[in-house]
């Protein structure tokens, strides 16, 4: 199963992302996950990125399809893999199916998280994340303890492209750059829309319902 988690920030790709890969197996790539590691290592990619993530901008597209390729190539994505957050503009749309027909490969289905702007920036506004991956909300998936991890108890932090006036680019920046894929999609065929704004555990009803079939 190759799919590609399509929706604006906040609307929920990286949460479902772990049901999905508990549900089906397939390997998770996330661009935003792959840069934020790489901004943590120091590394030259990382160095490259760094100033696109903190203004709420998107990296080039010929720095982000060469690390997809890169990581698509790796063996847990042997058996399937689903892109979180890629593409996002039209010129990545046209290299994914490159990429992918040059192995052989083709695209299964796009699942798009459809919620309202509102719900968006409100999820931002409340994330929290901890450094072993897990993820969490203020006020609809709070840890147990107030700013510490139920995984592993180290203290949650908030994402720095989180901010308010970032958010408000981030949002901007999707319906300029990526707003586009969801007609192309559809008018391929593949986009199977998800109503994105209920709860997680409905959302996530409707994401299987979405893919079961695949
Ligand atoms: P990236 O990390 O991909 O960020 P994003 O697409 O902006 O998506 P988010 O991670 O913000 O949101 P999400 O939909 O995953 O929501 P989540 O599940 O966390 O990209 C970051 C940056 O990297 C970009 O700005 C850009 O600079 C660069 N980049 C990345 N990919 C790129 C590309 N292809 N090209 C160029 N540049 C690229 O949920 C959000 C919050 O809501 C959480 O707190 C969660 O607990 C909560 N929540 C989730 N679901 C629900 C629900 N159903 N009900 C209530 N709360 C919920």
């Amino acid at each position: 199963m190759i799919i590609v988690l399509l929706g604006p920030p906040g609307a929920g790709k990286g949460t479902q992302a772990k049901e999905i890969q508990a549900r089906y197996g397939v390997a998770h790539v996330s661009t935003g996950d792959l840069f934020r590691a790489a901004l943590k290592e120091d590394s030259d990619l990382g160095r490259t990125v760094k100033g696109y993530l903190e203004s709420g901008g998107l990296v080039p597209d010929d720095v982000t399809c060469a690390m997809v390729a890169q990581r698509i190539g790796r063996s847990d994505c042997a058996k399937g893999f689903m892109l979180d957050g890629f593409p996002r503009t039209v010129g990545q749309a046209q290299a994914l199916d490159v990429l992918l027909g040059s192995r052989g490969l083709r695209l299964d289905a796009v699942a798009y998280f459809d919620v309202t702007e509102a719900t968006a920036v409100e999820r931002l506004g409340g994330r929290l994340t901890c450094r072993c991956g897990a993820g969490y909300h203020a006020k609809y998936m709070p840890p147990k303890e107030a700013g510490k991890c139920d995984r592993c108890g180290a203290a949650l932090t908030q994402r720095t492209d989180d901010l308010p006036e970032t958010i408000r680019k981030r949002l901007r920046v999707y319906e300029e750059q990526t707003a586009a894929l969801i007609e192309e999609y559809g008018r391929r065929g593949l986009l199977r829309r998800v109503d994105a704004n209920a709860a997680p555990e409905a959302v996530t009803a409707a994401v299987f319902a979405a893919l079961d079939s695949l």
